[in-house]
C-alpha cells in the first residue's frame, strides 16, 4: 500500500496542455472567421446618404445631341440627356419600380429600364410598364462649356 496519495502528473502534461490550447484557439478562430462576416452581413454598417444639391455634369461638348448618360449625384445615379443642341433634361436615375437604373435609348427618344422593360418619356412621366410614378425631375444648367446638374426648387 502506497501511503502517499499524490501524484505527480505524467511527463507529457505540459505538451497537451499546449496542444489543447492550441486546437482551442484554431477552433475559436475557425467560428470567428465563418459567423463574423454573417454577423457583417445581418447587420450591415449605416452607408451614409450623401446629400448634394448639385455636380457638374460634364462638358457641353462631351455630349451629342439625343444621347444621355449616366453621372453621380451625391450616391445616387442620376441621367442627363441633351434632347438637342440647346435642350437638356436630367432625372434621377433610379427607376421607381425596383430602383434599378435606367438609360436613355436614342433610337427611341425615351428613357428605358432595363429591369422589367419600364418606358418613360422626356418629361420623366410613365410612359408604359410596371413603374407606378414619374422619375424625379431635376435641374439642368449651362454655365460657359459646363452642365451642372441641381435639385429643383
Ligand atoms: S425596376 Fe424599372 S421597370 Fe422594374
Amino acid at each position: 500500500m502506497q501511503g502517499n496519495a499524490t501524484t505527480s502528473p505524467p511527463p507529457d502534461a505540459g505538451r497537451r496542455t499546449l496542444v489543447s490550447w492550441l486546437l482551442g484557439g484554431g477552433v475559436a478562430a475557425s467560428l470567428a472567421s465563418f459567423f463574423y462576416p454573417v454577423a457583417r452581413f445581418l447587420d450591415p454598417p449605416q452607408v451614409a446618404e450623401v446629400s448634394v444639391n448639385e455636380v457638374a455634369a460634364g462638358k457641353v461638348q462631351d455630349l451629342k445631341p439625343n444621347s444621355g448618360k449616366i453621372v453621380k449625384f451625391g450616391n445616387k445615379p442620376a441621367l442627363l440627356v441633351r434632347v438637342n443642341d440647346t435642350e437638356w433634361k436630367a432625372f434621377s436615375a433610379v427607376c421607381t419600380h425596383l430602383n434599378c437604373t435606367v438609360q436613355y435609348q436614342e433610337a427611341r427618344r425615351e428613357i428605358w429600364c432595363a429591369c422589367h422593360n419600364g418606358t418613360y418619356d422626356l418629361q420623366g412621366r410613365v410612359a408604359s410598364g410596371p413603374p407606378p410614378k414619374p422619375l424625379e425631375e431635376l435641374a439642368v444648367k449651362v454655365r460657359g462649356d459646363e452642365v451642372v446638374i441641381s435639385k429643383r426648387v
